[in-house]
């Protein structure tokens, strides 16, 4: 696990840099995409990189981490609609390029072992961009997920709840019960994981997920195991290391 600290444009260039590097050695890149706020300056520093130097996304197939159940898909908070907007359409890809899990689906079981199914057909994740929870989740694996999981069909924590009402006009009951998101085990099987975590509400997950020991309530400890892994906080995340 490499660990960088830096500031956040700093660590987007980074990200940026590791996206153009493999956009530039693949005929046919696979990109893992995270929705959050931690991603959002890759996303910008990528726009831009595409409007003034030309780099395209016309040959990479995205796949999204997670979404949740039960909103319509007109919904602007369904991740499927977000990564839309801060990301999908502003760059080059091709129709259908990206795609993510079904939280519409009449069989959200089958939809999940499909969407499970679609990556490994890709040939896998080649690199995942991370975000973290404030309880230690990646993409929408909470305390007490299966270190080997696969995308499945999970309740979120209240805590995960609680943070994300911002996005619902602060008002926590309108905030999905459930979500269907890639499992950890899924997660494990990309090549390189990129995480970005910035903040000091950050601090006691990056702290776990770097130092801690390995364990299902602090689900992003299992990234200790992966071989090629990039943590890059900002200082207020890694003031616990
Ligand atoms: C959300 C998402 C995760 C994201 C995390 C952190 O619930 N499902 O994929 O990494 O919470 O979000 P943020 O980057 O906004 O802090």
């Amino acid at each position: 696990m490499e660990v960088i600290i830096s500031d956040d444009q700093e660590l987007a260039t980074l990200v940026a840099d590791a996206i153009e590097r493999l956009l530039g050695s693949e005929t046919a890149p696979v990109l893992g995409l995270a929705t959050g706020s931690s991603p959002l300056s890759v996303y910008d520093e990528l726009v831009r990189r595409h409007e003034h130097n030309g780099l395209t996304f016309s040959n990479v197939r995205g796949f999204m981490l997670d979404e949740y159940v039960g909103l319509p898909e007109s919904h602007p908070q369904s991740y499927r609609n977000v990564i839309d907007a801060e990301f999908v359409s502003r760059v080059d890809f091709r129709e259908g390029a990206v795609q993510g899990p079904d939280g519409t689906a009449a069989d959200l079981v089958a939809a999940s072992s499909d969407y499970d199914r679609a990556i490994t057909e890709a040939g896998g994740i080649d690199l995942q961009i991370l975000g973290i929870g404030t309880d230690g989740h990646v993409a929408f694996n909470e305390p007490g997920s299966s270190l080997s999981s696969r995308t499945r069909i999970k309740s979120l924590a209240d805590q995960t709840r609680v943070d994300n009402a911002r996005f619902f006009g602060g008002d926590v009951d309108q905030v999905p019960r459930h979500c269907l998101t890639q499992g950890l085990g899924t997660i494990m099987e990309a090549r390189h994981l990129l995480l970005i975590a910035t903040g000091g509400h950050k601090a006691e997950a990056v702290h776990q997920m770097v130092e801690g020991s390995i364990s299902s309530m602090w689900p992003a400890t299992v990234l200790q195991m992966h071989p090629h892994v990039t943590v890059l906080v900002d200082d207020p995340a890694a003031s616990r290391l």
